[in-house]
């Protein structure tokens, strides 16, 4: 009985799993099967900061308009396919807001160390799950990382 049970959840959560669209599909079994992938892994993970080699990445208070306009260039070869600047999910989510959600330094390492991340973050896991998609490491030299992050704060309207 128990086995038919589990099969029956797992059909759903399948259905439940198929499109990047929906919010809705947070349920707990989705909770219970990312917090056993991250079981496996109890290692220091720092959530806030993410991992790889930034530590500490200093932000202006003001935008730095011309880092800002180079980050649009890399965006838009190398982000724009998935990523919308607005909160509308393509294959990825939308940027709007992201400068707040997540550290710079968490931005920065991800865009640069992105199957490390992966593999660790557990919010990313979750996002993973709801888009299907694990986003490809883009080969960012630091630099350009850190004109996309200036992009992404002009995008949430820091001037
Ligand atoms: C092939 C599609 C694809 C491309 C190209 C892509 N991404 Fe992503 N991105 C994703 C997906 C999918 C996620 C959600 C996490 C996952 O499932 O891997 C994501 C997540 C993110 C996040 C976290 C967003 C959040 O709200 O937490 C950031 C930041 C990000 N991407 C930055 C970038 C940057 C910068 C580029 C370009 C250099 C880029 N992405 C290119 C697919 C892509």
């Amino acid at each position: 009985m128990k086995k038919i049970n589990q099969l029956f959840y797992a059909a759903v959560i399948s259905f439940l799993v198929v499109s990047c669209g929906s919010n809705t599909q947070k349920t707990e079994d989705n909770k219970t099967a990312q917090e056993e992938k991250t079981s496996q892994d109890p290692s220091s993970y720092d959530p806030k900061r993410g991992t790889g080699k930034f530590t500490k990445v200093d932000l202006g208070e003001k935008l730095d308009a011309k880092m800002a306009e180079e980050g649009k260039k890399v965006y838009d070869v190398k982000c724009s396919a998935c990523h919308k600047l607005t909160d509308e999910k393509l294959v990825g989510p939308g940027w709007k807001g992201v400068s707040e959600r997540r550290a710079p330094e968490w931005i920065m390492n991800f865009i640069t160390n992105t199957d490390e991340m992966l593999n660790k973050d557990p919010e990313l896991q979750a996002q993973l799950e709801i888009c299907l998609v694990r986003m490809p490491n883009q080969s960012l030299s630091d630099e350009e990382s850190r004109h996309l992050l200036e992009y992404m704060r002009q995008n949430d309207g820091v001037k």
